[in-house]
């Protein structure tokens, strides 16, 4: 069975210290939209974008967005459990923004699902002159830890598409039209094959 013309579901959580531009990065994906004064996060916000990619698949992204001030930190279990992918996000111009990413790419490669497709994402390109963490150095830690990497601006939308649409990528999607039940870790309640739940297609229920 092939994956094409077939839609997939996914959760999609946003993690990363406060004011690096999560909900900023959400906006210009879902909304091709910035706004440069933007209030903080409170508690976490959900939004749904959906990419169609080159071979007629459809990956339906459920977004949550959390919020990164520390009084929230106990959340974001909540947010990350069941995840089939996590964006976790830093600022190019705050050192400590990275050590944060890491702290949360810990958490989840100890606590969320064992196959969770985690990006590393180093924000605000448009700010070069003020630069503080060189690509090469965020890019040794992605290989490392084994994440996707992309450097992005949600001002100008630099990488904003291809960032997620990398992710959607990343989706073991032929394994999951090959064996619903036999997925790489993903749970059945959070991925669903819409088709199969519109009754268009075969093959067992999830
Ligand atoms: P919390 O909700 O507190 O966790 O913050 P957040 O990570 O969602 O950050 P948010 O998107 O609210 O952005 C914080 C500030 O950074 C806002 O003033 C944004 O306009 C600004 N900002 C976000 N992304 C970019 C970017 O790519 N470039 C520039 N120059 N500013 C950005
Ligand atoms: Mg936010």
């Amino acid at each position: 069975m092939s994956t094409q013309g077939k839609t997939y579901q996914f959760k999609l959580v946003l993690l990363g210290e406060s004011a690096v531009g999560k909900s900023s990065l959400v906006t210009r994906f879902v909304k091709d939209h910035f706004d440069e004064y933007r209030e903080s996060t409170i508690g976490a916000a959900f939004l749904a974008q959906t990419i169609s990619l080159d071979d007629n698949t459809t990956v339906k992204f459920e977004i949550w967005d959390t919020a990164g001030q520390e009084r929230y930190k106990s959340l974001a279990p909540m947010y990350y459990r069941g995840a089939n992918c996590a964006v976790v996000v830093y600022d190019i111009t705050q050192t400590s923004s990275l050590d944060k990413a890491k702290s949360w790419v810990d958490e989840l490669q100890r606590q969320a699902d064992p196959d969770i497709v985690i990006a590393l994402a180093g924000n605000k390109t448009d700010l070069e002159a003020r630069r503080a963490i060189e690509t090469k150095t965020a890019q040794e830690y992605a290989d490392e830890a084994g994440l996707l990497f992309f450097e992005t601006s949600a001002k100008t939308a630099h990488n904003v598409t291809e960032l997620f649409t990398a992710i959607a990528k990343r989706m073991p999607l032929e394994q999951l039209a090959n064996n619903p039940r036999g997925r790489r870790g993903l749970n059945a309640r959070d991925q669903v094959d819409l088709d199969r739940a519109n009754g268009t297609s075969d093959g067992c229920a999830c």
